[in-house]
């Protein structure tokens, strides 16, 4: 799939205050810094459209971006970000576990994990909510270019060999890197599939 146009549409604070046009959205959702608003920028060919930072916490909002009138991007706060004080976490618990379980036009959610690091137990535990909920999802390893090709594959193989103690069968994986744009092809190929098999709610 070719982009054509990809435009930021809003920030908000609930899943409420989203867009209503009923357009099919995939969200990227992970730990902080994990590469979730570069990937976003990689994948909709747009440089600055969603804000990055070496510093964790960057995004702290829900961020809709339109690409080619069709479908949305959506940017997430990341998790696993140590901001001090109890309401801090309930009030983004709250707001992206309701933005995950009630926006109906959320079609498919993109976890990203750091391709570098072994399995982790929030991003497990938050795997096993996103299953046991029901929710359809798919797995992106970020930052492939950190590695060399061989030490890559051997980090995303022993994860997904260690998944696989625990479950069946896993979603879509996909190997990416924002600096290379390695993946992106792949998952445009996999988002316009989707696309075809959405309905507007
Ligand atoms: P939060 O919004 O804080 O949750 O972070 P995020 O997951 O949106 O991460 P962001 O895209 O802001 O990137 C975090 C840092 O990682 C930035 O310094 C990026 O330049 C860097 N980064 C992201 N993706 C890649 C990648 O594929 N390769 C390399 N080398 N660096 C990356
Ligand atoms: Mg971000």
């Amino acid at each position: 799939m070719k982009i054509n146009s990809a435009t930021f549409i809003q920030s908000e604070d609930s899943y409420l205050k989203g867009p209503k046009d009923g357009k099919a959205e995939y969200a990227f959702i992970g730990r902080s810094n994990v590469g979730k608003s570069s990937l976003i920028n990689m994948i909709a060919s747009k440089k600055g459209l969603a804000k990055t930072s070496q510093t964790p916490g960057k995004t702290q909002t829900i961020n809709h971006f339109l690409i080619n009138e069709e479908w949305y991007l959506v940017d997430l706060p990341g998790y696993g970000f140590a901001k001090p004080g109890k309401d801090y976490r309930e009030k983004w618990e709250v707001m992206i576990i309701d933005y995950l379980t009630k926006r109906e036009n959320l079609f498919c959610i993109f976890v990203l994990i750091d391709s570098r690091h072994p399995l982790q137990d929030n991003d497990f535990e938050f795997m096993r909510f996103l299953a046991h909920s029901e929710l359809p999802f798919a797995i992106l390893f970020t930052k492939a270019d950190k590695n060399s090709v061989t030490k890559t594959k051997q980090n995303v193989d022993e994860y997904i060999k260690l998944m696989l103690e625990y479950w069946e069968e896993l979603p879509p994986c996909f190997l990416t890197s924002s600096v290379t744009r390695e993946g992106k092809e792949e998952i445009l190929n996999f988002i316009e599939d989707l696309n075809k098999k959405f309905k507007k709610k």
